[in-house]
């Protein structure tokens, strides 16, 4: 008999659109791949960005460990069935940016959920209002869920508002990641291209340190999920 470990699932979600949901799944996904595991990005996104890119791009299409696919419309009970029980490494979920129940399903279902923001209140109230709801489905179903809010789009140099801004976040405790992803053209270009950063040229100096910055989001993304299985097993 032969025993299945279950993939490692991370959702990108927010109640809001355009915060770069599928710039870090793809940007992340590509720094996964680069360390050797398989990466399958399932999208539920209604722009389809990634699957559109990869499915009109041969050389995207070559690259066996990083694979993207369609999410499925409707009913997702078998859906998440075939993801537990039949594939293996990383599955990558990009959704929709909207509140629904099937985004708060699959967030709970997965290992870890991230919620890219922009340092401005009201974003930040949006992203905590997920992490609220997820909170509360958590208690409901006696089951921890990991949720990070990953700060995008963040300038080098933060006005007074922003500072103040990051400044509340960690006072009140909300959870995120302590590397920031900074604006950078390199994503932009990534999420135009669908190359992502540990793709691209590394004698660039911009796509090396896009490449640190996802390395360090990636180091912050194995932490959070083995703490959070940690604490399912207790
Ligand atoms: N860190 C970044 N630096 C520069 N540009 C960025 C960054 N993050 C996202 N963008 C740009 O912002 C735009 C929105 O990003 P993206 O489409 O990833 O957001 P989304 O949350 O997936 O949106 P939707 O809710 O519509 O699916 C894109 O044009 C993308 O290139
Ligand atoms: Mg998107």
């Amino acid at each position: 008999m032969t025993t299945h470990t279950p993939p490692t699932i991370i959702a990108f979600a927010s109640p809001k659109g355009g915060v770069g949901k599928s710039t870090s799944c793809l940007c992340l996904a590509g720094a996964l791949a680069s360390l050797g595991h398989r990466v399958q990005v399932v999208d539920f996104d209604q722009t389809q960005t990634l699957w559109r890119w990869y499915s009109s791009n041969a050389a995207a299409r070559a690259n066996p460990r990083l694979t993207v696919e369609q999410g499925p419309h409707g009913d997702i009970s078998g859906f998440v069935q075939d993801i537990y029980y039949k594939r293996d490494g990383f599955v990558l979920i990009d959704l929709a940016g909207t509140l629904t129940n099937q985004m708060l399903h699959l967030a709970a279902f997965a290992n870890l959920t991230i919620t890219p923001s922009k340092l401005s209140e009201p974003d930040i109230l949006e992203a905590n209002k997920l992490a609220v709801q997820l909170q509360e489905i958590a208690t409901r179903i006696h089951k921890p869920i990991a949720h990070r809010i990953l700060l995008n789009e963040v300038p080098f140099i933060l006005a007074g508002s922003q500072a103040y801004m990051l400044e509340q976040i960690d006072a009140n405790n909300i959870a995120r990641f302590e590397t920031l992803m900074h604006y950078r053209p390199v994503y932009a270009e990534s999420f135009l291209t669908g190359t992502p950063p540990h793709f691209g040229d590394a004698n660039r100096g911009p796509i090396a340190k896009a490449v640190q910055e996802l390395d360090g989001i990636v180091m912050e993304v194995m932490t959070a999920i083995a703490q959070s299985q940690q604490k399912a097993a207790a």
